[in-house]
C-alpha cells in the first residue's frame, strides 16, 4: 500500500473560532498538524494584547495534545509603534481585513490611504511583522481578488521591506504577482486546488462550497495548481478552514466558509499523488511556511495512506467538505 509521511505540517490560515466551537474543532485540527497561522476574526476581534494571550490560553485548554503550536495574530488596524512594541513578543503576523468583506470584519480597513497606513505598516516592517491580507475589493464578486492587485502593488512597493502574504489566493492574477514583487507571499487553500465556480453553483448549490473569495475559473485552478504543485517556494498551505453551524450553511443566507479542518491532509495527498507531485508536499506544507515565517514548529510526524477514507456527515454539528464521500488518502500514524 502506498504512503507518504510529513514532518510537522502546517496551516498558515486557520480559524478556530471560540467557546463550544473551538471546543470542539481545535482538537481536529492539533491532531495531525504541528501548527497553525491562527485568524482574529472573533467577534470582537482580537485587537490587544490581553485578548492575543488569552485567546492562546483558551486554545491550548482545548487541544488535548501539547505538541501543537497557535501561532497568534492579531486584527489590523493603524496601531502606533509603542502598541506594536508591546503586542510584538505574542504574534506571528498581523491580519487585515477590508472592511466588510468577510465574516467578522467589520472593524477592518475602510480607506487604503497609504500615508494613514504608513507609521503603522512602516514600524511592522522595522520590526519584520509580517502583514497578512484578505486581498478582495467589494466589486464584482468574480473580479473582487484582482482587482485588489493594486492595493497589493501599492503596499509591496511602498514597504519593500514588510513581509505580505496575500491569504487564500484563488486568481492567475494573484499567482502572477509573485514573481513580480519579492515581498509578497501566498496561501493556497487545499478546496481551491479543487474547485471552480461550477462545482459552487454550476448544478445545485452547494453551501459547503461556499466561501469568501469565491472558487473562480479553469484558468485560475490551472494557475494555482502550477505554483501549489510545484512548491513555489513562496507559496505554503493554508485551508483557511472556516466552520460554521450547520443551520447557518444550510440556510437562507448561506455563511461563508468550508470546512476542511479534518480533511485536508488528506486531500492534500489525492491532489499531489494525483498530479505525480507527491514529494513536494512536504515544502508545500511545512517547510516554506516554517522559512518564511522563520517559525520552528513542534515536532510530529503523520503518515497517510491510500486507502479510502469515508468522510463524517459532520463533525459535532459542522458539515466538512466532501461529508460523506470516500477520499482516496486516509490518516494512517502519527508520532
Ligand atoms: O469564507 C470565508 N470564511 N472567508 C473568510 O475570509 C472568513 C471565513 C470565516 O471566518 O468564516
Ligand atoms: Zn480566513
Amino acid at each position: 500500500m502506498k504512503t507518504h509521511t510529513l514532518l510537522m505540517p502546517l496551516d498558515m490560515h486557520l480559524h478556530l473560532r471560540d467557546g463550544i466551537m473551538l471546543e470542539n474543532v481545535a482538537p481536529l485540527s492539533a491532531y495531525s498538524l504541528s501548527g497553525a497561522l491562527v485568524m482574529p476574526n472573533l467577534v470582537p476581534p482580537v485587537s490587544n494584547v490581553a485578548e492575543v494571550v488569552a485567546y492562546k490560553e483558551r486554545i491550548m485548554a482545548a487541544v488535548p495534545n501539547d505538541n501543537f503550536e497557535p501561532y497568534m495574530t492579531l486584527f489590523y488596524k493603524n496601531y502606533d509603534k509603542a502598541f506594536l512594541e508591546s503586542v510584538a513578543d505574542e504574534i506571528t503576523s498581523i491580519k487585515l481585513y477590508p472592511a466588510g468583506i468577510t465574516t467578522n470584519s467589520e472593524g477592518g480597513v475602510s480607506s487604503f490611504d497609504i500615508e494613514e497606513m504608513r507609521p503603522t505598516l512602516q514600524t511592522m516592517s522595522d520590526m519584520e511583522i509580517p502583514l497578512c491580507v484578505h486581498g478582495e475589493t467589494d466589486g464584482f464578486v468574480m473580479d473582487r481578488e484582482t482587482e485588489f492587485m493594486s492595493i497589493y502593488e501599492l503596499l509591496a512597493t511602498n514597504f519593500p521591506k514588510l513581509k505580505i502574504i496575500m491569504e487564500h489566493i484563488t486568481t492567475k492574477a494573484a499567482v502572477d504577482m509573485l514573481d513580480k514583487f519579492d515581498n509578497l507571499y501566498a496561501t493556497i487553500t487545499v478546496h481551491h486546488l479543487i474547485l471552480t465556480l461550477d462545482d459552487v453553483v454550476g448544478g445545485m448549490m452547494q453551501p459547503h462550497l461556499f466561501c469568501k473569495p469565491i472558487a473562480k475559473r479553469p484558468e485560475d485552478l490551472d494557475a494555482l495548481l502550477s505554483v501549489a504543485l510545484e512548491a513555489h517556494p513562496k507559496v505554503m498551505f493554508g485551508s483557511d478552514s472556516a466552520p460554521h453551524p450547520q443551520h447557518a450553511k444550510e440556510s437562507c443566507g448561506c455563511a461563508a466558509g468550508v470546512f476542511t479542518a479534518p480533511i485536508a491532509l488528506q486531500l492534500l495527498c489525492e491532489v499531489f499523488d494525483q498530479f505525480g507531485k507527491l514529494e513536494n508536499l512536504q515544502d508545500f506544507v511545512s517547510d516554506n511556511a516554517q522559512r518564511i515565517y522563520g517559525i520552528c514548529p513542534e515536532f510530529k510526524e503523520v503518515t497517510l495512506e491510500e486507502r479510502p477514507f469515508v468522510v463524517p456527515a459532520n463533525y459535532s454539528g459542522v458539515v466538512p467538505m466532501y461529508a460523506g464521500e470516500t477520499l482516496a488518502w486516509a490518516i494512517e500514524s502519527i508520532d
